[in-house]
């Protein structure tokens, strides 16, 4: 090999290496750090407590604006045995989640009831905010 070819070959693979090692740079985006209070509480009072609050026909069900945190982190479902509201670090297990996300939920209907779904940037904001741990944040 001539010297040449050699500082080819060699520069060829400290690239393939320097993009390698850069993976996290070319793959998904680090998500950003989601707020409970910033981003989820926001969501709940522009789609969901004029029935999940005071006066609203579903507040008996759940109450989204007191002690929203604790009503919801780790709680029970009321309409939905087994289920709980929100699991930390796990989106699939957390009912308020799927409620949102899925078409066909696993109990009930999809929320907002009867109204357009959340768009998918709120629904994103709520699945990570869970997924980082549901902080009360
Ligand atoms: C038009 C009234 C209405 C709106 C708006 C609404 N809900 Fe509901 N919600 C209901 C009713 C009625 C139920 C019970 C029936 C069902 O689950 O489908 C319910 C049930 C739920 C449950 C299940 C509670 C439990 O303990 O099992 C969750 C979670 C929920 N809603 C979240 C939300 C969220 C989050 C929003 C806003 C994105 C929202 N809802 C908007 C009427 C509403």
């Amino acid at each position: 090999m001539t010297g040449k070819a050699f500082l080819v070959l060699f520069v060829a693979v400290l690239g393939f290496a320097g993009c390698s090692s850069d993976d996290s740079a070319t793959g998904p985006a680090p998500t950003t750090e989601r707020s409970f209070v910033n981003d989820v509480l926001p969501i709940f009072a522009q789609n969901c407590n004029g029935c999940h609050g005071q006066g609203g026909p579903a507040v008996g069900i759940l109450d989204l604006t007191k002690n929203t945190y604790l009503r919801l982190v780790n709680a029970p479902s009321n309409t939905a045995a087994g289920w709980k509201l929100v699991v930390a670090g796990k989106p699939d297990s957390s009912l308020l989640y799927l409620k949102v996300a899925l078409a066909t939920p696993p109990v009930g209907v999809r929320m907002p009831k009867d109204l357009t779904p959340l768009p998918g940037t709120d629904i994103i904001k709520i699945k990570d905010w869970i997924e980082q741990g549901a902080k009360n944040n």
